[in-house]
Formats: C-alpha cells, sequence, structure tokens
C-alpha cells in the first residue's frame, strides 16, 4: 500500500466505526490497532489516537498467566469489555469470541455476540476461522452485528497446529487462507486480521479484497497493524518473536519505581510531612 499521498481527514473522526476503517483503506490511510482490556490503560490508548481497541483473548495470557487463549471464558471477556467500553469515547471496540463460545453452532454463536454486545457496549465481535465459521459469521451478521475475521496463525486451534511458527508457508495453506478471507468478505466481515504468515501471501489477500486486512506478524502490506499493548509497551519479556516492536519498556520502568518505592519505605523518606495530613 502507498502512504505517499494519504488524507488526514479520515482520522479525524469523533468516533471511529466500520465505515471509517473502510475509508481508511480507500484513502490509504494504515488502520492503527492494540489490545486493551482494562479502564485506565484503554483511557490512554483511546487519548493517544488509537484506531480500533481489541478486547482480545490474549487477556487469557496477559492478564490472567495462561499459556494458551483457550482457558478464558465468555464472562471474562464480557467483564474486560465492560471496562474498556467505559473509558473509550474515540476508538472502535472489537471483542475476542472466546474458545469455546461459538465453534458448536451458529445459534451459540449468536448467542454469544448478543451477550457481548448488550451487556458490554463493545461495538463489534472477532471470531477466529475460515470455510467452518461462515454460517456463524452470516448469523452473527444477520443481527446486526459487525463482525471481524481472523485467519493465519489462530491461537485458539494451538493444538492443532501444535506450534506457533508462521503459517501458510506451503502453495495449499496459502490458497486455503485466500480463499477463506475472500469468504469472510463475502460473509459480510468488515475486517480481516491477518497473523503471522508471509508479507507475500498478506499482500496477496490485501490486494483481493475491498475489507481491510489488519497484520500482526504479517508485514507491511496491509491496510493496519496490531499488537498485544503489553507487548507494544514492553511489559512482556519473555515474549520476543521478530513481529514485536517495543515502544516502550515499561517493565524495566515499573520495576525501578517499585524499588524505589521499597527504598524509600524502608528508610523513613515516604511519606514526608508534605504527604501527611495534619
Ligand atoms: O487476542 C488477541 O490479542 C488477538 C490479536 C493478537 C490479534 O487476537
Amino acid at each position: 500500500m502507498s502512504t505517499q499521498t494519504v488524507s488526514t481527514d479520515v482520522v479525524e473522526a469523533k468516533r471511529i466505526t466500520t465505515q471509517t476503517l473502510q475509508e481508511m483503506k480507500a484513502a490509504g490511510v494504515p488502520i492503527a490497532m492494540l489490545t486493551a482490556y482494562d479502564y485506565t490503560s484503554a483511557r490512554i490508548l483511546d487519548e493517544a489516537g488509537i484506531d480500533v481497541l481489541l478486547v482480545g483473548d490474549s487477556a487469557s495470557n496477559v492478564m490472567a498467566g495462561h499459556e494458551t487463549t483457550l482457558p478464558i471464558t465468555l464472562e471474562h471477556m464480557i467483564y474486560h469489555a465492560q471496562c474498556v467500553v467505559r473509558a473509550v469515547h474515540r476508538s472502535l471496540v472489537i471483542v475476542d469470541l472466546p474458545f469455546g463460545s461459538f465453534q458448536s453452532n451458529p445459534r451459540r454463536a449468536l448467542q454469544s455476540a448478543i451477550r457481548v454486545m448488550k451487556e458490554s457496549g463493545a461495538h463489534g465481535v472477532k471470531l477466529e476461522g475460515g470455510m467452518d465459521i461462515i454460517p456463524s459469521v452470516e448469523r452473527i451478521i444477520s443481527a446486526g452485528i459487525p463482525v471481524m475475521g481472523h485467519l493465519g496463525l489462530t491461537p485458539q486451534s494451538i493444538y492443532r497446529f501444535g506450534t506457533y511458527k508462521v503459517r501458510a508457508r506451503e502453495e495449499d495453506e496459502a490458497v486455503t487462507l485466500a480463499q477463506d478471507a475472500l469468504k469472510l468478505e463475502q460473509a459480510g466481515c468488515f475486517a480481516i486480521v491477518l497473523e503471522k504468515i508471509p508479507r507475500e501471501l498478506a499482500d496477496r489477500v490485501t490486494s483481493s479484497l475491498s475489507i481491510p486486512t489488519i497484520g500482526i506478524g504479517a508485514g507491511t502490506a496491509c491496510d493496519g497493524q496490531v499488537l498485544v499493548t503489553h507487548d507494544a509497551l514492553g511489559l512482556t519479556t519473555d515474549f520476543n518473536p521478530r513481529f514485536v516492536r517495543h515502544y516502550a519498556k515499561l517493565a524495566d520502568v515499573m520495576t525501578q519505581a517499585v524499588q524505589a518505592y521499597v527504598a524509600d519505605v524502608r528508610s523513613g523518606a515516604f511519606p514526608s510531612d508534605s504527604e501527611s495530613y495534619s
């Protein structure tokens, strides 16, 4: 995608909608998306200009400390979404339907999506998967709920993949992924996340679609980028795949601040007179 002559008018939008994202793709303005799970962080991210906040099921990893995204429940996701929605004025808030809340049948998928929308006030849902979930995607969209797709390395399928390696390097998997992307677009998805796939494939898929693609480990050709906020801000220190760029080292900042606090408490330097009441 060329970013040479982009118009920034579309990102001045008071409120980002699925329509705004479509306009951003058309205008060649890259979409910036990050994850959020709590009120305080969501407020900072929203005010800093993030277009889309994803209440990702990566909350299972970075908030709850699980090894995979599989354990997180619909109730947990709704709780995190409620916290994020309360903070947001401009960003579009999308919530992951967690593992087990949509795979069994389209009716169950719709019920889960309705619960997310009704109980959290979020603006749409994201579902991992291709061809198999098309009936569920159609059912949810027919109820008026915007759906974001997610293809490539879909972490809810980690036990089927058996590895977190790059997906779709082989031509048959690449062809299936490209077909799935078209089917998700035809089913009515407003955008698709492409996770950890070769950049040439992301380019091919992005040019074949009229809806935006949002990449994570999928190169620069996507219409937008997403990272897990804890990775981008350097809060996670033990997860360093090639696609993560650390925009800060918050783990170091926090460690130093906490060590200073401990030292002040031990020495009696905190609280001072001016931090006490008479
Ligand atoms: O759950 C999540 O954080 C995600 C992103 C990695 C796209 O799905």
